[in-house]
């Protein structure tokens, strides 16, 4: 199987992983596929600018990656911009994925999207 560079850099040197005690927006998703869990934590400022992001992953090398390149993809974006990242996007950004690890960027797509939900529904 083989992983791009960006994939193998992702996985040796994580971006923001870690727990955030001051998130306003925490989302854990399963993956069925496989069992992996993944949890996304995100800091929302007064302009509903997500200004920081960090994650907690169980799961495979290509889903801490994934969840790696996610928080650099959405950190500094609105809300609104973050929601727009597709699954296809992060596999994109990390120049591929093999296919049967496709299910992996699923995993970082779906835990943002639920830590906006989260974050909507704390400030609603
Ligand atoms: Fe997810 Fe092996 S199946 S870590
Ligand atoms: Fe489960 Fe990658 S094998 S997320």
């Amino acid at each position: 199987m083989d992983y791009s560079e960006k994939v193998m850099d992702h996985f040796a040197n994580p971006r923001n992983c870690r727990k955030m005690e001051d998130a306003n927006g925490v989302g854990t998703v399963g993956n069925p596929t496989c069992g992996d869990l993944m949890t996304i934590y995100i800091k929302v400022n007064d302009d509903d600018v997500i200004e920081d992001i960090s994650f907690q992953t169980f799961g495979c090398g290509a889903a801490i990656a994934t969840s790696s390149m996610i928080t650099e993809i959405a950190v500094g974006k609105t809300v609104e911009e973050a929601l727009k990242i597709s699954r296809n996007d992060v596999a994109e950004e990390l120049d591929g994925l093999p296919p049967v690890k496709m299910h992996c960027s699923n995993l970082a797509a779906d835990g943002l999207q639920a830590a906006i939900e989260n974050y909507r529904e704390n400030n609603q």
